[in-house]
């Protein structure tokens, strides 16, 4: 090799190990904002447990992996430059085919003895809920075993410590549930339903998210997840299945409001005339993390701005506009649900 193809070489080695540097730095960077309610890295899960293992295994293959290639390239043009003959041929073949065969045989292998773990379904009695993916929300029905199911909307609570079975379903396109910090990710398609255990380890609130493009507002389709002690759980889901509170004053204009204008076609209150199927069940939504699957904050301003214009804030959503309503109609709609509790 002559003296200038071999500098030309080192220089090209030299911006590679330079460049590789940097992505190293900019990949820390980025880790250090890998924590947080939604993150498979952060996880409070059994699920998520053995996807991070996974991944920090495969993180840790690939580093050891990619250090060897770079030691090689360094040793090679640096160390001992010059020709090689057989020793190449070895290298490549060795480098080339056995090694990364031997190394993905290995992480394959790892992979796949993690998978009846991930799959197994929740144990017979545990807690199950049907998940629904909707055009853009989820609706949640918790099916007790000695009780009536109790139906919510984009939000899920969960006892920690205990495994609780998912039934997913959806009525037209593919949607894909995923609780990033607590399990994997489950597809949900019409004509099927999938299965999917949560077993979460820890209490706090997280965040979920459908995972599959379905339609132009799927990057708004979250949910909050709440994992309580079982205690707290148990007094939530009695509170779920009640019927919504009385109202008075603003909040009982509210709810004259919400029968007059047809609101009950779509939304289901229990307790009031209003039963439609083809919205969320509201009866508690004012006890929701958030408004819209998980995009406006609860309170009364999240309540006027969706119902006077879901449609910018959710393009694509089926909820029709009522921004025809005066600002006090509005207002009293607002106090209505918000305290319902
Ligand atoms: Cu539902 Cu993407």
């Amino acid at each position: 090799m002559s003296a200038e193809v071999r500098s030309g070489a080192w220089r090209i080695v030299s911006a590679s190990i330079e460049a590789c540097e940097r992505i190293v730095c900019a990949c820390a960077l980025l880790l250090a904002g890998c924590g947080g309610p939604q993150s498979a890295l952060e996880p409070a899960g059994r699920g998520a447990e053995r996807i991070a293992l996974l991944f920090w295994w495969m993180a840790g293959g690939t580093a050891v992996i990619w250090l060897a290639v770079v030691g090689l390239a360094v040793y090679a043009f640096r160390v001992q430059p010059g020709p090689r003959g057989k020793q190449t041929a070895l290298l490549i073949i060795g480098g080339g085919a056995v090694v990364p065969t031997l190394v993905l045989g290995v992480l394959l292998a790892f992979g796949l003895a993690e998978m009846p773990g991930l799959l197994a379904p929740a144990p017979e009695g545990s807690l199950r809920i049907a998940v629904t993916g909707e055009q853009f929300w989820w609706r949640v029905r918790y099916l007790p075993p000695s009780r009536e199911p109790v139906e919510l909307a984009n939000e899920i609570r969960l006892p920690v410590g205990e495994p609780v079975q998912l039934i997913l379903e959806s009525p037209d396109v593919i949607h894909s549930f995923w609780i990033p910090s607590i399990a994997g990710k489950m597809d949900m398609i019409p004509g099927r339903v999938t299965r999917l255990t949560l077993e979460p380890t820890r209490t706090g609130t997280f965040r979920g998210a459908c995972a599959e493009f379905c339609g132009e507002s799927h990057a708004l389709m979250g949910f909050h997840v709440v994992v309580q002690e079982r205690e707290d759980f148990a007094r939530w889901l009695e509170r779920q299945g009640a019927s919504a509170r009385p109202a008075a004053g603003l909040a009982a204009r509210g709810r004259e409001l919400f029968l007059a204008n047809g609101c009950g076609a779509c939304h289901t209150v229990r307790g009031t005339p209003a039963d439609g199927v083809v919205g969320p069940d509201l009866t508690h939504v004012g006890s929701r993390v958030s408004l819209g699957a998980g995009i406006l904050r609860n309170e009364p301003g999240g309540f006027r701005r969706w119902i006077a214009s879901p449609e910018h804030v959710k393009p694509g959503v089926l909820m029709p506009a009522f921004g025809m309503l005066p600002a006090g109609d509005l207002q009293a709609l607002a106090a209505w649900l918000e305290e319902l509790e």
